[in-house]
C-alpha cells in the first residue's frame, strides 16, 4: 500500500493519545518507560541503543494497540565510531564528494547499532568563532554551508531511506542559532528578513531540496520569537514556501525554554505556541502531555495534530521502521574497518589548510631527527574534538603515533612542553626546547583541546590556550625550524603563530585518523589543499568578521596601512576600520596554500550582457607554476555594485578543484545563471536587478582576475 494511504489508516484507527504519544521523544530508557511504550505513549526516544533500542523496539512493535515501530535519534555528528573532522573541517576540505562518504560511513556504522536518525547536519551560519558551536557547522558562507549540507544529507540518507546502511538525517538548527549574539551560546538572534533569507535560510532550504526526512527547531530567540514557536520560519517558510514533508523535532527542552524566555506563560501554553509554529515532535521536556487538553478545550485544531502525527508516520514508513524494526546487529563489523579509516583520514587530510610556508614543509624524507611538541601532539580524544558520543580516544591514531610510524621511533623526540592544553605551567618548557635543540627540526601540536568548543562551550578569547604561545616563543628562541599544527574546534587569532613559526599547518579537530592524515601531509606523501571555510581574525576584537560583508559608506583602502594588533595610530581618514588593528582579517576566506603555485589568466566571459533568465560562462586558466603536482580549488565570486538594497562586496557563486601535474595548464569554466544573482528586496520579493556586476575567479576572498558583465531587464 502507498505510505499516504497507510498513513491513512493509521491515522483513523489511532486515539487522540496514541497520536499525541508519536510526538514525544524521550531521552534514554530509564524503567518505567515500558508501559509508556505499551500504551503507545511515546513515539521516540533519544540516547538509546544496541539491546536497550531492541527491548523498547520489541514492546512498541508487539505489546502496543497498533504496532508503531519507534525512532531512534542520536547525535552522530561527525562519524560514529570512526570519527571525521569536525564539520568545520569537514567545511574546509571545499570537496562535498569526501564529505558525503564521510556521512556515508557514520550512517552505516550508527545504522548497525540501531540508530534511526542523526541530528546533523548542523547548518548554522557562524560569523563569530567565540561561539563555541562553530565547530558543529560549515563555516560562514551560506554557498559552501549549502554544499557542504546537503553533501551530509545524501551521504547519511543515500537515495533510499530504506536502505539498511542509511539513516534519517536532521537539519539543524532552525534557525539564527549561529547568531547569537556576543558569540555566547544559547543567546538572542536578531536577523532582519532579507539577511535570514539571503543567508541564515540558504543551507537549510539546500538540505531540505536534498531530501532531509527532519529538522531541529532551534534554542534561540529570533526577533523577539523562539525559534521553537516561530510560525514564521516553521510554518510558512518551511512547510508553506518550501514544501517540506518531514517532520520537525524541537531542540533539547526548547518547548519548555519557551517560558524562561518569557514568551509562554506556562507548559500547556508552550505546548500550544509549539504545535502551532509546527514543532511537531517534542524532544525531553513534558510540555506536549498538555495537547490533549488543549485539543479538548478547543485551543489547538486536531487538524495540527494530525498534520504532525502524519510527518512522523511518513517518516518512520520511509525509513522502512514498520518492516525492519531492528537493527542488523551482523553489521557492526564494518565498525572502524579499513575502509572507514581511509575515508576519515582522506577526510582528515582534505581539511587541513596550509596558512603559512617558508619553504619548511614538506618535511624532507632523510631528516635525522624531528622534535615532536605540544599539548595536543599525542592526546587522542582531544583530536576528536566536541561532540562524539560514541568515538573513543584509543581508537584514534595520534600524530606522533602516525610519525613515529612513518619515520621509525628513532628518528622522533618527544616532549609535550605543556601538561595540557589549557596548563600555564611552564616546567616541561624547558625539557621541550632541549628536545628541538636536539633535533633538525621541530613540529609543535598546539591548539584547543576538545572541551573547548561545542554546546555552551563559548569563548571571549581567541588566543592559544595556558602558556602555549610561551612554549612555542621558546620554541622559535632555538633557531630551529619550527612548523605549528593547529588542533581546534574554532577559528583563532593566529597571529603570533604566524610570527615565530615558519610554516603553519591548521588541522581543525580532524578526527580518528588525524595523526596519519597529518604526517601526510607534513612528509608530502600528499599535499594540502583544505581551504579557510571562515575569515581568520587578527584579534577577537574584529569579530563579526566575515568576507561578505557590506561597504559602508566609508570603506577603508585595500592598500591602508597595515597596523599591528595593539598599536594605536592616528585616524587615517574618517573610514571603516581600527585604530589598533589593521581592518582586513590575517587570512581570507577561501585561502589556503598547496606545497605548489598556481597562477590565473586569461579569464573570460562569453557575453558581457545577459538578459533576465540566461546564463554566462566564465572560464580562466589556471596552471601549475610550481615543481609539485596540486590541487587549486578555484572560486567564482560576484558583486552586484548597485542594488535597491545595498549588496556585500563579494558572495561567492562557485568552486571547482583541478588537480594540476607540474606545468600543466587547464582551463576552469563556471556557469553563472542570473538566478544565481538573486536576492531579497526591500518587499521581500526574491528578485535579480538588472545592472553592473563585477565578477573575479580566484584563489580566495580577497584575490582573483576580475571582470565585469551586465544585466538587461
Ligand atoms: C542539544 C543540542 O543543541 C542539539 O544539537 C542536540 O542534537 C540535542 N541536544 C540532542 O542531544
Amino acid at each position: 500500500m502507498d505510505i499516504e494511504k497507510r498513513i491513512d489508516d493509521l491515522l483513523a484507527r489511532m486515539t487522540l493519545p496514541e497520536k499525541i504519544g508519536q510526538m514525544r521523544q524521550i531521552s534514554g530508557a530509564p524503567e518505567g518507560t515500558e508501559d509508556l511504550i505499551r500504551q503507545g505513549a511515546v513515539g521516540s526516544f533519544l540516547n538509546v541503543m544496541g539491546e536497550d533500542a531492541r527491548r523498547c523496539q520489541r514492546l512498541a512493535v508487539e505489546e502496543s494497540r497498533l504496532g508503531i515501530p519507534l525512532i531512534f535519534g542520536r547525535d552522530v555528528i561527525h562519524g560514529f565510531r570512526t570519527i571525521l573532522p569536525i564539520p568545520l573541517g569537514q567545511a574546509a576540505t571545499f570537496d562535498p564528494e569526501v564529505v558525503r562518504e564521510g556521512a556515508r560511513i557514520a550512517a552505516r556504522e550508527a545504522a548497525a547499532c540501531g540508530v534511526h536518525w542523526t541530528f546533523a547536519p548542523m547548518v548554522d551560519i557562524a560569523r563569530d568563532p567565540r561561539w563555541g558551536r562553530i565547530a558543529e557547522g560549515c563555516g560562514e558562507d551560506p554557498y559552501l554551508a549549502a554544499c557542504v549540507g546537503a553533501a551530509m544529507v545524501e551521504g547519511f540518507q543515500g537515495s533510499d531511506l530504506a536502505d539498511p546502511e542509511r539513516i534519517a538525517a536532521c537539519a539543524k538548527h532552525y534557525v539564527g542559532y549561529g547568531a547569537a549574539e556576543g558569540g555566547r551560546d544559547y543567546n538572542t538572534t536578531w536577523i532582519p528578513e532579507g539577511l535570514l533569507r539571503d543567508v541564515y535560510l540558504v543551507p537549510f532550504q539546500a538540505c531540505v531540496r536534498a531530501g532531509t526526512a527532519t529538522l531541529m527547531s532551534a534554542f534561540n530567540d529570533l526577533n523577539g520569537v523562539p525559534a521553537s514557536g516561530n510560525a514564521f520560519t516553521l510554518r510558512k517558510v518551511l512547510k508553506g514556501e518550501w514544501g517540506f514533508d518531514g517532520f520537525v523535532v524541537s531542540d533539547w527542552a526548547s518547548i519548555w525554554e519557551m517560558i524562561p524566555h518569557g514568551f509562554a506563560a506556562d507548559e500547556q501554553e508552550a505546548a500550544q505556541l509549539g504545535v502551532a509554529a509546527g514543532v511537531d515532535m517534542e524532544m525531553v521536556s513534558s510540555c506536549f502531555e498538555h495537547l490533549e487538553a488543549l485539543v479538548a478545550a478547543g485551543k489547538l485544531p486536531l487538524e495540527l495534530i494530525d498534520d504532525a502525527v502524519r510527518r512522523i508516520l511518513r517518516v518512520k514508513l520511509r525509513l522502512g521502521l514498520f518492516e525492519h524494526p531492528y537493527a542488523d546487529e551482523g553489521r557492526q563489523a564494518v565498525i572502524l574497518s579499513a575502509e572507514h579509516r581511509q575515508v576519515a583520514q582522506r577526510a582528515a587530510r582534505e581539511s587541513c589548510v596550509l596558512l603559512k610556508n617558508e619553504g619548511l614543509l614538506p618535511l624532507s624524507a632523510a631528516i635525522s631527527k624531528l622534535a615532536v611538541i605540544g599539548p595536543l601532539a599525542d592526546s587522542g580524544r582531544d583530536q576528536l574534538g566536541c561532540w562524539v558520543m560514541d568515538g573513543r580516544g584509543e581508537d584514534a591514531v595520534t600524530p606522533l603515533q602516525a610519525l613515529q610510524g612513518a619515520l621509525g621511533a628513532g628518528r622522533v623526540v618527544y616532549a609535550p612542553g605543556l601538561a595540557d592544553a589549557r596548563s600555564t605551567d611552564e616546567s616541561l618548557i624547558p625539557e621541550a626546547v632541549a628536545a628541538a635543540q636536539a633535533a633538525e627540526a621541530v613540529v609543535a601540536f598546539l591548539g584547543e583541546d576538545a572541551g573547548l568548543s561545542g554546546e555552551a562551550h563559548s569563548r571571549a578569547f581567541l588566543d592559544l590556550p595556558g602558556a602555549q604561545q610561551r612554549l612555542l616563543d621558546a620554541l622559535a628562541a632555538t633557531g630551529r625550524p619550527v612548523v605549528a599544527v593547529i588542533l581546534t574546534g574554532r577559528s583563532l587569532a593566529l597571529g603570533p603563530v604566524v610570527e615565530k613559526a615558519g610554516a603553519l599547518l591548521l588541522a581543525w579537530h580532524p578526527g580518528t585518523m588525524g595523526g596519519p592524515a597529518i604526517a601526510d601531509l607534513l612528509l608530502g606523501v600528499e599535499a594540502p589543499v583544505g581551504r579557510l571555510p571562515v575569515t581568520l581574525p587578527r584579534t577577537v576584537g574584529q569579530v563579526p568578521l566575515y568576507y561578505n560583508h557590506k561597504s559602508t559608506g566609508r570603506p577603508p583602502a585595500d592598500d591602508a596601512p597595515s597596523i599591528p594588533t595593539g598599536t594605536p595610530l592616528d585616524p587615517e581618514g574618517f573610514v571603516s576600520s581600527y585604530l589598533d588593528v589593521d581592518h582586513r582579517p590575517l587570512f581570507p576566506f577561501g585561502f589556503g596554500l598547496s606545497y605548489t603555485t598556481f597562477a590565473y589568466r586569461d579569464l573570460q566571459l562569453s557575453t558581457p550582457q545577459l538578459r533576465l533568465g540566461e546564463a554566462l560562462t566564465a572560464s580562466v586558466t589556471v596552471t601549475n607554476t610550481g615543481a609539485a603536482k596540486g590541487i587549486e580549488v578555484v572560486q567564482l565570486y560576484v558583486r552586484d555594485r548597485v542594488g535597491s538594497l545595498t549588496r556585500p562586496v563579494r558572495e561567492l557563486k562557485g568552486f571547482q578543484r583541478v588537480e594540476l601535474a607540474p606545468g600543466e595548464a587547464r582551463q576552469v569554466s563556471f556557469t553563472l545563471h542570473t538566478d544565481d544573482l538573486a536576492f531579497h528586496n526591500a518587499a521581500m520579493q526574491r528578485v535579480t536587478e538588472p545592472g553592473a556586476f563585477d565578477l573575479w575567479i580566484g584563489p580566495d576572498a580577497q584575490h582573483g582576475l576580475p571582470a565585469e558583465f551586465t544585466v538587461v531587464g
